[in-house]
């Protein structure tokens, strides 16, 4: 089976981690973020994955080649960000398969545990035209909402509501039979959830949808791209593309941690990144050569490649960006993000969002 991987987005929710990486491409519990889909993708009988690419499009070659956990990788790029359906129109100028085939399409920023092989199946019994991932959460109302009738065909596709009908919710996996993608205009810009699915429903296709509720994660902001590394980290989902056995704790060769530090819950450490004696360090990301001092307090974090961190400080839900110092001192709230190459002198003011 052949799938298209939507990676061309430029991230504006994670920045500033996205100014250099694209989302995609963010390490995630040792290894670029898509290592993990490319992993799942091979393990679900994919053998051939078409890039669509953008933002940033080199890099993605660059980090994977023609050949990469077990499938071959091309890359079409958009002269223009085309959107998710033009992005998927343009890159199936790249697809090999026949027109009743189906060709799976993954969100480059889509961590998800379901059973893609099940939703192959009923995409291929149901003749479908598109097969959706629904999964269901606890409040739809920050989601646009998936009905689905008595048979599993998707009757309507809808805008965020306070009074959603239904928990079902786009997940961002798709079944195409490649046939239905040419119905996506050409070389515009196109949105397969606010055009493309919406047109396909009111023109009678039939569009099913099926409903798993396994683990689901969109990594789209900080906080969410911090607990996927958490849980890939700590096995709560497994990925084939993890560099060690679940634990509590990732490190990375050349990374040290002194014997009085502590780190723990699902924390990666990064290639010679260095946690001195007395720190505390939980369920953060550090990049490479990441640096957390003396007796400074890290909680559900990220320090980008060479952030460092004074002694005593305390960052708690905090982004630093490449280079970025936080002088000894400081404490740093949820939310708060350090742009790359800033340093925060040492200081006993306090930064606080809700300031
Ligand atoms: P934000 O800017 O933070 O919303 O992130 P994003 O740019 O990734 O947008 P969004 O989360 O809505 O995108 C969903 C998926 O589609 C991601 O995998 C994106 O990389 C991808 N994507 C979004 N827009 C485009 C586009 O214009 N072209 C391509 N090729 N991919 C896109």
């Amino acid at each position: 089976m052949e799938a298209i991987l939507l990676v061309g987005g430029q991230g504006t929710r994670l920045r500033p981690l996205t100014i250099s990486t694209p989302k995609p491409l963010l390490p995630t519990a040792g290894v670029a973020f898509l290592a993990h889909q490319l992993a799942r993708a091979h393990a679900a009988g994919v053998t051939r994955i078409v890039f669509a690419t953008s933002y940033r499009a080199e890099m993605f070659e660059a980090a994977f080649g023609d050949h990469a956990h077990g499938v071959d990788l091309t890359y079409v790029t958009e002269d223009e960000p085309l959107g998710t359906g033009g992005a998927i129109r343009n890159a199936s100028r790249a697809l090999v398969s026949s027109p009743d085939d189906p060709v799976l399409i993954l969100n480059g920023d889509i961590l998800s545990g379901h059973d893609v092989q099940a939703q192959v199946d009923l995409h291929e019994k149901t003749n479908a035209a598109v097969t959706l991932h629904l999964t269901e959460v606890d409040d739809p109302s920050r989601f646009g909402c998936v009905p689905t009738d008595t048979n599993g065909r998707v009757t309507a596709f809808l805008e965020k509501t306070p009074h959603p009908v239904t928990n079902q919710i786009n997940a961002g996996c798709y079944v195409f039979r490649r046939s239905a993608i040419e119905t996506i205009p050409e070389d515009e810009v196109v949105s397969v959830e606010r055009e493309t699915f919406p047109s396909l429903i009111a023109s009678g296709a039939p569009v099913m949808g099926h409903v798993e509720s396994a683990y689901w994660l969109d990594v789209g902001t900080p906080e969410a791209f911090i607990q996927g590394s958490r849980d890939l980290v700590l096995g709560t989902l497994t990925s084939p593309a993890m560099p060690g056995p679940p634990g509590d704790r990732l490190t990375l060769p050349g990374a040290t941690v002194a014997p009085g530090a502590v780190v723990r819950g699902g924390t990666t450490v990064g290639r010679n990144a260095v946690i001195e004696s007395g720190a505390t360090v939980t369920g953060s990301i550090l990049l490479d050569e990441a640096h957390v001092a003396e007796g400074a307090t890290v909680r559900d974090s990220v320090l980008s490649r060479a952030a460092r961190v004074g002694p005593g400080a305390v960052l708690d839900g905090v982004v630093l960006g490449d280079g970025a110092v936080v002088g000894p001192g400081n404490e740093l709230r949820p939310g708060l993000r350090v742009w790359p190459g800033i340093e925060l002198p040492p200081t006993a003011i306090r930064f606080s969002t809700d300031a």
